[in-house]
């Protein structure tokens, strides 16, 4: 798995890095507890100060630990670590440690004490604004205090075109959209 080699993006940029709806994966962390999920329903919502929207299910074991922390990171994976994805959306941390898999390594925010999942393309760190419960669903309002992205990968949008970003889109399901640039 590649080593995340980011270099800072402007805060002014968070909402054009989930602009297209990607998947993204959250992590948290409290105390000595680390926790991450799947998450394709999430969408900006504001760009200043910014916020990003997720919307979460009660039970999981994530949402749990956000709750305690107050904060979140959100992770932005590429197709190369699709594997990654459909694993920390499948299998609970209430089960089993994600981390302790094997399947990928983690270094931690510097704004947001939560992981950071190596491999991925970016990351928005991102404190809780505003909690909304839906019933068994909450919408977690993030403001995004960090932006980051891979070297090379991210200059005003996504270089999606250029073949250096390739996000990931969920269809609903097993199924996701793959565009081939
Ligand atoms: C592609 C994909 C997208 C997902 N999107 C969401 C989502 O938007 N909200 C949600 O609550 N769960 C979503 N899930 C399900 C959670 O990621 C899954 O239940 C996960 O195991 C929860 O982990 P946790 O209990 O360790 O927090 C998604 C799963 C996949 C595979």
């Amino acid at each position: 798995m590649p080593e995340n080699k980011f270099e800072e993006i402007g805060l002014e940029y968070a909402t054009r890095m989930v602009n297209s709806g990607p998947v993204i994966m959250i992590s948290a962390a409290y105390g000595n507890e680390r926790a991450v999920m799947t998450v394709a329903w999430n969408m900006p919502v504001q760009k200043s100060p910014p916020l990003i929207a997720i919307a979460i299910g009660t039970k999981h074991h994530t949402t749990g630990i956000i709750e305690q922390s107050g904060e979140f990171i959100i992770n932005i994976p590429g197709h190369e670590i699709l594997d990654v994805v459909k694993y920390c959306g499948s299998v609970s941390g209430h089960r089993e440690s994600k981390f302790e898999s094997g399947k990928f390594d983690t270094t931690m925010g510097k704004i947001v004490y939560a992981p950071v999942l190596s491999g991925v393309m970016g990351i928005i760190e991102c404190k809780v604004a505003r909690t909304v419960n839906m019933g068994d669903h909450g919408i977690y309002l993030g403001r995004a205090v960090r932006c980051a992205a891979r070297k090379g990968c991210f200059h005003e949008v996504w270089k999606v075109s250029e073949g250096k970003a390739q996000l990931i889109h969920h269809l609903g399901g097993s199924y996701f959209y793959n565009p081939k640039p």
